[in-house]
């Protein structure tokens, strides 16, 4: 009787035990969502002190992407990734990236480089800098999977964006972080 009872015992504390196990198993390998920061942004139109009339407007739109994995023990492989510039929500340009492989831990920079198009927002455009209202749009559409110890996870798509307010010289004003988190 009191063996039979202590084997009830033991096996309940080897269950829960597994149970606990699996749990925390569960939670140290679900894997988090990597970030998307947009950093040096630079539109030289929009840059005054090198914008004069008689020459032609520049109408390319330069950053670097940057993309971290926060996660300890997965990977991401990324499909294609488009990135697309919007100015007052027009669309005025975008750029495509080929797809890639993350380790984990590790974080990506990426330098975009978009030829906008060429259209009357540019003169909006820089009429808004002078009162600090020149906004663009960016978005990221991508798809991921990650690799967490040996398998795939299923396919999962992605789609983050964000403001960048830009200034008299051009450049996006980002504050102390000089960063700007796409979400
Ligand atoms: C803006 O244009 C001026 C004159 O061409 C240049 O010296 C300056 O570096 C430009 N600003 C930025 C942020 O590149
Ligand atoms: C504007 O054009 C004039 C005449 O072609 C030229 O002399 C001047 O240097 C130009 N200014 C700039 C800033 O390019
Ligand atoms: C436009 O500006 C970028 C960055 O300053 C420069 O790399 C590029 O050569 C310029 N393009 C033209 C056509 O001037
Ligand atoms: C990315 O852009 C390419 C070319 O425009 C397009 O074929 C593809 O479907 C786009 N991918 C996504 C996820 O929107
Ligand atoms: C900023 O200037 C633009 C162009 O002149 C104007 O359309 C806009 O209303 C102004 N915005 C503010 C907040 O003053």
């Amino acid at each position: 009787m009191s063996a039979r009872r202590g084997f009830c015992t033991w096996c309940f504390g080897f269950t829960f035990l597994l149970g606990l196990t699996a749990l925390f198993l569960w939670l140290s390998l679900r894997p988090q969502n990597p970030s998307y920061d947009l950093i040096d942004f630079y539109s030289p139109a929009l840059n005054i002190s090198s914008s004069s009339s008689n020459t032609t407007r520049n109408t390319t739109v330069l950053f670097e992407l940057k993309i971290s994995n926060p996660n300890k023990d997965s990977g991401i492989h990324y499909d294609a990734i488009n990135v697309s510039l919007y100015y007052r929500e027009e669309k005025i340009g975008e750029s495509n990236m080929q797809g890639f492989y993350q380790g984990h831990g590790k974080t990506a920079k990426k330098s975009v480089v978009i030829a906008a198009a060429d259209g009357p927002f540019w003169e909006a455009a820089s009429l808004d800098v002078l009162n600090r209202t020149a906004v663009f749009g960016v978005d990221l559409v991508t798809g991921l999977r990650f690799k967490v110890v040996w398998a795939n996870t299923g396919h999962k798509g992605v789609k983050v964006a964000g403001h960048v307010p830009v200034g008299v010289d051009g450049k996006m004003v980002a504050g102390k972080k000089k960063r700007i988190k796409l979400k």
